[in-house]
């Protein structure tokens, strides 16, 4: 209802009271589009947490990440990127879930680009012990050590909003998601000299 009414407000009234009332209706517009996106975001985790024992299938994580990288397909292109991976595991885990971890990944690799640079993405596994470790490695502006832990809490954000659109939910499911496949993430970063986030997943099914 807010948002209708914002929207109407700015419909019919644009241009008919002074350019401060147009600037004030534009950012009430954004203000409830960034809560909208918020919400769902939110709903999305609280669902996740409500979620502890989701259903686990055979998951083949090279198709994830190629279906995940087909859905970027227009950013890739737009900004050149080059985006390669190794053959990667099959994992327990949910297909659903783990899209939405590479979407994430993957799409924070893209958007967190470097500006004098297109962007590279390399995404690679190695088998550790009874688990995986996946790298999702970027050439991108890259995380300063005192963030390094920060990024996965919620809401937080590095960067105003107008040159990276975003909540800051990203990386707070993200950590879920892996710990839910029994797992951890953590991120490694030289300052301007891209990130590189790994994250552990179970190699079977666990033990019951
Ligand atoms: N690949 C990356 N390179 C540099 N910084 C990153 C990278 N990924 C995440 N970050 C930093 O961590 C913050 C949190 O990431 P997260 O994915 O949670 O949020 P977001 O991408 O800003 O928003 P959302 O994912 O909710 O749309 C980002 O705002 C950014 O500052
Ligand atoms: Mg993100």
């Amino acid at each position: 209802m807010v948002a209708s009414y914002t929207d109407l407000l700015g419909r019919r009234y644009r241009g008919r009271l002074d350019q401060d009332a147009d600037d004030f209706i534009g950012f009430a517009i954004d203000g409830v589009k960034r809560m909208q996106a918020l919400i769902d975001d939110l709903l999305q985790y609280a669902r996740l947490t409500n979620e502890a024992n989701v259903a686990k299938r055979p998951v083949d994580l090279s198709a994830v990440v190629d279906d995940v990288v087909r859905l970027y397909g227009p950013t890739i292109g737009e900004t050149s990127a080059h985006v390669d991976r190794e053959p990667l595991p099959t994992i327990p885990g949910s297909p659903t879930l783990l899209r939405q971890l590479f979407r994430n990944l993957i799409g924070n690799a893209l958007k967190f680009r470097h500006p004098d640079r297109p962007p590279v993405v390399h995404i690679g596994a190695l088998a550790k012990g009874d688990a995986w470790e996946v790298t999702i490695a970027d050439n991108g502006i890259g995380v300063q050590p005192e963030f390094k832990v920060r990024i996965f809490a919620i809401f937080q954000r590095l960067h105003p909003r107008e040159r990276y659109p975003g909540t800051g939910m990203g990386l707070t499911i993200c950590k879920r998601i892996v710990e839910q496949h029994g797992g951890t993430i953590w991120v490694e970063s030289a300052p301007d000299g891209g990130a590189a986030f790994h994250l552990t997943l179970r190699a079977s099914p666990e033990a019951a």
